[in-house]
C-alpha cells in the first residue's frame, strides 16, 4: 500500500451522482480475441450506435494505448500484464465517471482477463469475445503482421507463436466471420442496453 497519500474520494461528487448527471450507467465492455478479429472494428460501430441513442462512450484500443501510456511495454508475459493492468485502472476511472467504456485488446490469457476484471469490479465487467478463427485473422492479415510472424520477424505473436486461451464464459461470443457486421454490433447493443435499462 502506498504511504503518506491522503485520497480525497469522500469529496469528490460520487459515481451515482454523475450518472445521474448523464442519465445512464457507466460499465466496461471488454473485447478479447486475436489480432485482427474484429474487436476494434465492432466498438467503432457500437459507439456509433450508442451515441446515437444519446449514450457517452469511449473505446480504449491496443494500438492507440500502446502508441500513448503504454509505449514503453511489448509482447512479454509481463508487458502484457502491464498493459492490461494500466488500461483496467484507467478504464476503472471512465467507468466511475458513468461512461460506457469499450476496451479493445487481445488480453491472451484468463489470468489477464481475470485481473482486468477484479480491478474493475465483477458487476461493472461485460467479456465480449471475438472469436474469429485464427485462419481468418491471417487472411485478412489487416496490419501484416501474421505474415510477418509466421517469417519469425514479429516474436510472441498471439496465435502463432504466443498462446491465446478462449475464455471460458464470456458475457457474449461473436464471429465476425459468420455473422455481418451489423448483427454482430446490435449484438453488443443489446446487451448494453439490457443492462442500461436493469
Ligand atoms: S495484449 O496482448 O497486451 O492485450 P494489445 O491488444 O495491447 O495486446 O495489442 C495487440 C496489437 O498489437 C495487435 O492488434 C497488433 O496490431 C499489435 N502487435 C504487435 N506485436 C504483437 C504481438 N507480438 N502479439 C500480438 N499483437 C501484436
Amino acid at each position: 500500500m502506498a504511504e503518506n497519500i491522503y485520497p480525497i474520494y469522500d469529496r469528490m461528487l460520487s459515481r451515482e451522482e454523475r450518472e445521474r448527471q448523464l442519465g445512464q450507467r457507466g460499465m466496461m465492455v471488454w473485447f478479447t480475441g486475436l489480432s485482427g478479429s474484429g474487436k476494434s472494428t465492432v466498438a467503432l460501430g457500437v459507439e456509433r450506435e450508442l451515441a446515437a441513442r444519446g449514450l457517452l462512450c469511449r473505446i480504449l484500443d491496443g494500438d492507440n494505448i500502446r502508441a500513448g501510456i503504454n509505449s514503453n511495454l511489448g509482447f512479454s508475459p509481463e508487458d502484457r500484464r502491464e498493459n492490461i493492468r494500466r488500461i483496467a485502472e484507467v478504464g476503472k476511472l471512465f467507468v466511475e465517471t458513468g461512461i460506457v467504456t469499450l476496451a479493445c485488446f487481445v488480453s491472451p490469457t484468463e489470468e489477464i482477463r481475470r485481473m482486468a476484471r477484479d480491478i474493475i469490479g465483477e458487476g461493472d465487467f461485460f467479456e465480449v469475445f471475438v472469436s474469429t478463427p485464427l485462419e481468418e485473422c491471417e487472411r485478412r492479415d489487416v496490419k501484416g503482421l501474421y505474415a510477418r510472424a509466421r517469417r519469425g520477424e514479429v516474436k510472441d505473436f498471439t496465435g502463432i507463436s504466443a498462446p491465446f486461451e478462449v475464455p471460458a464464459h464470456p458475457s457474449l461470443s461473436i464471429d465476425t466471420s459468420v455473422l455481418p457486421l451489423e448483427t454482430n454490433v446490435q449484438r453488443v447493443v443489446d446487451m448494453i442496453m439490457n443492462e442500461q435499462n436493469k
